[in-house]
């Protein structure tokens, strides 16, 4: 029934996968690059499924590896967060750990956000937004980090246009871009150029972001229209129109917000927009957070109930 090759990790992955399962072709995963650096296909059905087994499909996307499978595995993939927003923490705590500079912090984080957008683009996540680089960081941080991390920016959007394509990845920021040294404001035209025909995942940089200077730059931008389109006597303000014009505009609110290091903050991310979102913090710290903590994430989201400050079901407070 199961034509298998790979570990027998991965056998019991598929045996558990196709047991009372349906899957209408050959499903692909990866083995991790560090037991075999290969892809590998696993398995086909060779029968006809009755409809009791049509009912639990699960289908393992093409392109994660095997521990990622094994919690997609175990997701309801057809209740996946809409947006996803994330607070990437801990890149200093991580090269202090090991004697290295700040900024060897940062570069190993670019590889978590490598690993984490393309997990989130295969199991089809529609957004996912990563807080890069708040409007804080300028004053708190010295001037050579804050130099290495716009260089390592411009890097990564060229380094991965190519990548954002080949997953049909969308690239769009928030913050105030205008404060952005000119050479990084180009380079990011030119991503977001690149990869606007795309049509999945929307990939969100926060730049030079702020929530409090979100709201009074949608404040501002509320008035101004306002007032070149008859003045602010009959400007009425409702919740929709706040939304029209902040810069997430483009966005659902977020469903789950993740946070690593283990800090229980928020810090000027996305304040409107996460009200009824589920917050997840995780003890890992940046650099170390890979798609599969990801899909861990996900998976403590769908465990949770969401009230949206109604009443359960069982008639139990809120
Ligand atoms: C927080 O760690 C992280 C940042 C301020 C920068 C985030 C940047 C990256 C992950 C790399 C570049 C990203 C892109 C999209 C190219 P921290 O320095 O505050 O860590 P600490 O709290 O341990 O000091």
């Amino acid at each position: 029934m199961v034509a298998a090759c790979g570990s027998s990790t991965t056998r019991k992955l598929l045996q558990s996968v196709t047991k009372g399962a349906a899957q209408s072709g050959p499903f692909h995963f990866r083995e991790p690059a560090e037991s075999t650096g290969g892809t590998c296909e696993l398995g086909i059905l060779t029968r006809a499924l009755n409809p009791k087994e049509m009912a639990v499909s699960t289908h393992i996307p093409e392109g994660l590896d095997r521990k990622e499978a094994e919690v997609f595995a175990k997701l309801d993939a057809s209740s996946l967060p809409r947006h996803i927003a994330i607070i990437m923490d801990g890149n200093g705590r991580w090269a202090r750990k090991r004697h290295l500079p700040r900024i060897a912090g940062h570069r190993a984080g670019v590889k978590a956000v490598r690993n984490t957008v393309e997990t989130a683009a295969r199991i089809g996540v529609p957004a996912l937004t990563l807080y890069a680089f708040s409007a804080e960081n300028w004053k708190r941080r010295p001037k050579t980090e804050v130099d290495f991390l716009m260089n390592l920016l411009r890097k990564y959007l060229k380094d991965e246009v190519p990548t954002l394509n080949k997953n049909n990845i969308r690239l769009r920021y928030i913050g105030r871009k205008h404060e952005l040294p000119q050479e990084v404001q180009e380079r990011m035209a030119w991503a977001a150029e690149e990869t606007s025909e795309n049509t999945g995942m929307t990939l969100t940089l926060a730049l030079n972001y702020g929530a409090r200077t979100e709201l009074v730059d949608a404040f501002k931008d509320i008035v101004e229209a306002a007032m070149s389109n008859g003045g602010i006597e009959h400007l009425e303000i409702s919740e929709e129109l706040i939304d029209k014009h902040l810069y997430t505009k483009h966005l659902p609110d977020p469903d789950l917000v993740i946070r690593t290091s283990g800090e229980m903050r928020l810090s000027n991310f996305l304040l409107w927009q996460v009200a009824y979102a589920e917050i997840y913090v995780t003890e890992h710290l940046w650099p170390e957070f890979r798609g599969r903590h990801l899909l861990e994430a996900i998976a403590s989201y769908q465990k949770r109930e969401r009230r949206y400050g109604g009443l359960i079901d069982n008639g139990g407070g809120n």
